[in-house]
């Protein structure tokens, strides 16, 4: 697609703390850097929507604590429709990783994650909010 040109005025300091920030992400042109931001904006915006978003929830527990494991899959079974697939990593003799995909409404994907992080035991659960790339055709 065609690129188009647009003008910015801002105040000094503001480009001046954006330029070094640039430098520090390594970042060689300002354009890149925008055009970066506004599509993290946009993704935002995708989920605030409540479209169909995609994105993926990480967790690290320890499979040794009574019933968690089962717990945990139990939970994943009653979302099975916003689940893509499960990835598990043994990470030592007690630490499981677990990345899971997911694709479907916000609301119930917030909840599958809101449940996951909730549940006792689990030491680290993130979701990684991602997008379907519609929006940023
Ligand atoms: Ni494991």
């Amino acid at each position: 697609m065609p690129k188009i040109r647009f003008t910015v005025s801002l105040e000094e300091n503001l480009l001046t703390e954006f330029d070094q920030v640039l430098k520090h992400r390594n970042y060689t042109n300002r354009s890149e850097a925008i055009r970066d931001l506004i599509r993290q904006n946009l993704i935002e915006e995708e989920w605030e929507e409540g479209a169909e978003v995609i994105g993926n929830i990480t967790m690290v527990y320890n499979h040794h604590e009574r019933e968690l494991a089962h717990e945990l899959t139990h939970t994943q079974h009653d979302f099975n429709d916003v689940i893509i697939s499960t990835q598990h990593v043994h990470i030592d003799h007690d630490n499981c990783l677990e990345v899971i995909v997911v694709r479907g409404k916000v609301s119930e994907i917030t909840q599958l994650y809101n449940t996951l992080k909730a549940t006792g035991g689990v030491k680290q659960c993130e979701l990684i909010r991602s997008t379907t790339g519609q929006l940023l055709n």
